[in-house]
């Protein structure tokens, strides 16, 4: 574990993506358990990474000591499909958490992934403004916010060369994912930055460049949206296994 000073975040390196599941899933009981609000609000990341995370929230002993009943799931971006659509991170999270919890269906809050992608993007955006209590500078805050890192160096989705880099009015925003076209609903960085909380799981040696540029404020790695993830009043945690971390310089 290793403190960048430069960047006011914390990198924490686990063997193995197991491991890494299970710090995630601890990290998020503790920040629930020591939150002082009667509502935890958690945005989820999509894709693969989150799975084997949510795979340990789903079982003994945290299925059962979490306070479901107080924590608020909401998504940090979707595809522009239906939840039994296989590309649904709503659907893979029901399948892999939310069928396994005792969680209110009034506490999910998912991207409703068929609507038509700019009305979603607003609709959800209002969901946000009723849904989070707090705010800063008018943007809404969440208590912890999960994110991935693609191996483009985009997160949520959030593109790199898109109009969303540069986007600082939208709380969510459309987005078309640069190979597939496929659409995306995603929250804003501003919102991400807004976070009392944010936690990047990244695992794979897919990764170990863009972890090496990003985290060694490597020449030009701002280009990458990963990088300007840097939360205006919160904590940053970046959550590796060994094989993304493998490139970055010995603290
Ligand atoms: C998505 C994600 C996206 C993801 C990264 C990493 O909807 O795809 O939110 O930002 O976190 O692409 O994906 P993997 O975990 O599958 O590598």
């Amino acid at each position: 574990m290793s403190l960048n000073a430069a960047r006011q975040e914390k990198i924490i390196v686990e063997s193995n993506a197991e491991d890494l599941a299970i710090r995630a899933a601890a990290l998020f009981y503790e920040a629930l358990l020591t939150s002082d609000k009667p509502a935890f609000s958690v945005a989820l990341s999509g894709g693969s990474t989150p799975k084997r995370m949510f795979g340990k929230l789903a079982a003994a002993p945290l299925k059962d000591d979490v306070p479901w009943r107080q924590v608020h799931l909401f998504w940090g971006d979707e595809r522009c499909v239906p939840p039994d659509d296989k590309d649904s991170n709503y659907g893979m999270t029901r399948q892999t958490l939310l069928d396994h919890i005792d969680i209110p269906d009034s506490n999910i809050h998912r991207i409703i992934g068929e609507n038509e992608s700019a009305a979603e993007a607003r609709r959800y955006a209002a969901v946000l403004k009723s849904q989070l209590p707090m705010t800063v500078a008018g943007i809404p805050v969440f208590d912890l916010l999960f994110l991935g890192l693609g191996s483009d160096g985009h997160t949520a989705s959030v593109f790199p060369d898109s109009d969303a880099l540069d986007n600082t009015s939208d709380i969510c925003l459309v987005a078309s994912h640069p190979e597939s076209g496929q659409q995306r609903v995603s929250l804003s960085l501003p919102v991400i930055n807004n976070a009392r909380m944010v936690i990047f799981l990244v695992s794979g040696k897919s990764k170990q460049e863009r972890i090496a540029e990003i985290l060694g404020d490597r020449e030009g790695h701002q280009r990458y949206p990963a990088a300007r993830v840097q939360p205006t009043h919160g904590r940053l945690v970046w959550l590796l296994d060994q094989d993304a971390a493998e490139k970055l310089p010995v603290p």
